[in-house]
Parts: structure tokens; C-alpha cells; sequence
């Protein structure tokens, strides 16, 4: 049995996704979610869906009675989930789990990114817990760029604060995948480590440039001090804390943080990652 918890997240249900599609029988399939009543679909399929709530522990051990290989699929409480997946773990540990997979950031240990701490603790409580796991330091999303799109479209330019700093993304379905072939590979060692990052990494001014070649307007990318981008990201509607969040990652993304020119994403998969030209012709499409 595999489980796989947020599996209603949009990462989740692609992994459930590829899974299905690798020929794992539905009935092998937990999706161990928060709230049952969004996983009609993947009822629907015959995947098993059980109540898991990180908040919930009681929800857990049931959730996961009988699995043999659990995704963990980070939370995304920033202060709350290095407890959250505490409790993921214990219940892993209690349920006889065999190997645990985490989705954890690229560069996990060395990370300047805010968020890397939290990775960091799960990472070292993955190994205090004595599971067998497997550390999926996913990159950047490229549908963190992409989900803006329209607006860019709309304002008739790009604005960021990441100067060119260099950004390995790939998509969330690469990710999915990868997550996949970890999980069902044969593989006994205590600890697999993959820095997960797409093939060839872009800077802003070249997601503009893409953007206005497919586009076919002339979008060019303005960067801004980060105090600035953050005042933007806040005048778009983002939560004060939302915007300080994606500017200090943008940030980040100046000094390097998001870039990795390993291809282990592309080595596990067995295939070219998403290109910026394909996830940029995705997001025009809708
Ligand atoms: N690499 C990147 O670029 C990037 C970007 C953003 C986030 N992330 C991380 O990757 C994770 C997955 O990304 P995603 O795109 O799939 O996020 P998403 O679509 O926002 O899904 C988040 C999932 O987490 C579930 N969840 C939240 N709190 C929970 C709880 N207390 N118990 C159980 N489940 C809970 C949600 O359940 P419901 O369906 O019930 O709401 C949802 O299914 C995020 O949670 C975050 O840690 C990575």
C-alpha cells in the first residue's frame, strides 16, 4: 500500500495521478487527506481515501494502518508544521511504515530560503524517527510564475526583485513524477538524497521575453527593490505576510537560492523536465 497525504492538494492528486498511470493498482492507493468530501474524484477511481489531518493525530495512525511507503507532502502552515509532520512521522513509526518520502527544498541544508528551516527539522526528525526516507528537495514550481500570467498580461509588464538570478523550476507534474519513481523503486538504502530542479534555469528577463515571443506584446521585466516589490505584491490583494514571504524569496532567488544545474530531476524521471517555452505555452492556453 501507498499512501499519500494532501493528496486533494495539487500536487497530491498529480502524484495520485501518475501513480495510476504507472500501473499501481487503485486499491494500493491511500489518499490520506484532511477533508474526505474534496476526494470524491479519487473515490471515484477506487483509490482508498481516509481522513488525515497533521492536526489530528488520532486521524494519522488510522490513516496509514497497513501502509508500507508514505509521501509525505509537506504542510503548508509555516508555523505549524514541523509539528504537524512530528506527528505524520510517529504515526508512520507506530503504523509500521517501511519508507517515508518528504518533499523537502532544493539545497535543504544550505538554503537561504525562509522556508528551509522547517525543511530542515523534518528532515532531521525523518532521521531521529530511524525510518527508511527518501528527501525529495523539490525547486521552484514553475506554476509560481505561471499563475500570474493574466495579470502580467493585463499590467503590460514584469515585475520582480530577483535581478538575474537564475531559477532552476520545473512543473509540479516533474515533481509528481519524481515522487513516484522514488516510491516504487526497489531501493533499501536508509537515506535517498535528490536535489529535484528543472533542466535549463531562466532568469526574469527571460520568462519576459518568452512571455512576449508566445504572447505576442511586449512585456519587459522591471526589477525593483525588494521593499518596493513587496509594496506591489501588497497592492495586488496579497496578505501582508504573503507579500514579505514571495519578495524575501525573490531575494533569495537573486543570491542563488533557487538555482541547481544537477538534472537529477530529469535522471529520476526519465525524461526532459517541463521547458519555460512549454509551461509558458501551458498558462497562455488556461
Ligand atoms: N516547490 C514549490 O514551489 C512550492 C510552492 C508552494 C508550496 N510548496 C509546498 O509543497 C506543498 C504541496 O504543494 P501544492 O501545490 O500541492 O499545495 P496546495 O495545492 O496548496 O495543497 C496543500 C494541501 O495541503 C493540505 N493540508 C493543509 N493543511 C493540512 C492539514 N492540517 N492536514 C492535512 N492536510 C493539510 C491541503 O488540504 P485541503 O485540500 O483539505 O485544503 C491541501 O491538500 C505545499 O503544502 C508546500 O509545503 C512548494
Amino acid at each position: 500500500m501507498y499512501a499519500i497525504t494532501a493528496a486533494t492538494g495539487r500536487l497530491g492528486r498529480l502524484v495520485v495521478a501518475a501513480l495510476l498511470k504507472n500501473q499501481v493498482p487503485p486499491k494500493q492507493i491511500v489518499a490520506a487527506v484532511r477533508s474526505p468530501d474534496k476526494a470524491a474524484e479519487l473515490a471515484a477511481q477506487g483509490v482508498v481515501v481516509r481522513k488525515a489531518d497533521y492536526d489530528q493525530p488520532d486521524t494519522l495512525r488510522t490513516a496509514l494502518s497497513g501502509v508500507e511507503k508514505l509521501l509525505l507532502i509537506s504542510g503548508n502552515d509555516l508555523g505549524r508544521r514541523v509539528q504537524q509532520h512530528r506527528s505524520v512521522l510517529e504515526a508512520a513509526r507506530l503504523a509500521g511504515v517501511r519508507v517515508v518520502a518528504y518533499t523537502s527544498v532544493l539545497h535543504a541544508d544550505s538554503s537561504v530560503l525562509s522556508v528551509a528551516d522547517t525543511h530542515r527539522r523534518t528532515e532531521a526528525d525523518l532521521r531521529e524517527a530511524g525510518l527508511a526516507h527518501v528527501l525529495l528537495r523539490n525547486g521552484w514550481y514553475f506554476e509560481n510564475y505561471t499563475a500570474s500570467v493574466p495579470a502580467v498580461l493585463a499590467s503590460g509588464e514584469l515585475v520582480g526583485c530577483s535581478q538575474d538570478g537564475r531559477i532552476s523550476a520545473a512543473a509540479r507534474a516533474d515533481y509528481a513524477d519524481a515522487a513516484v519513481a522514488a516510491l516504487t523503486a526497489a531501493d533499501d538504502r536508509r537515506e535517498r538524497i535528490y536535489e529535484l530542479a528543472g533542466d535549463s534555469a531562466f532568469t526574469r528577463s527571460e520568462f519576459a521575453a518568452e512571455l512576449s515571443r508566445q504572447s505576442g506584446k511586449t512585456i519587459p521585466y522591471r526589477n525593483l527593490a525588494e521593499a518596493d516589490y513587496r509594496a506591489a505584491l501588497a497592492a495586488s490583494g496579497l496578505p501582508d505576510f504573503v507579500a514579505e514571504l514571495l519578495a524575501k524569496f525573490d531575494t533569495a532567488a537573486a543570491r542563488g537560492a533557487l538555482v541547481d544545474n544537477g538534472r537529477q530531476l530529469s535522471g529520476l524521471i526519465g525524461r526532459p523536465t517541463t521547458t519555460l517555452s512549454q509551461a509558458i505555452a501551458a498558462a497562455l492556453r488556461g
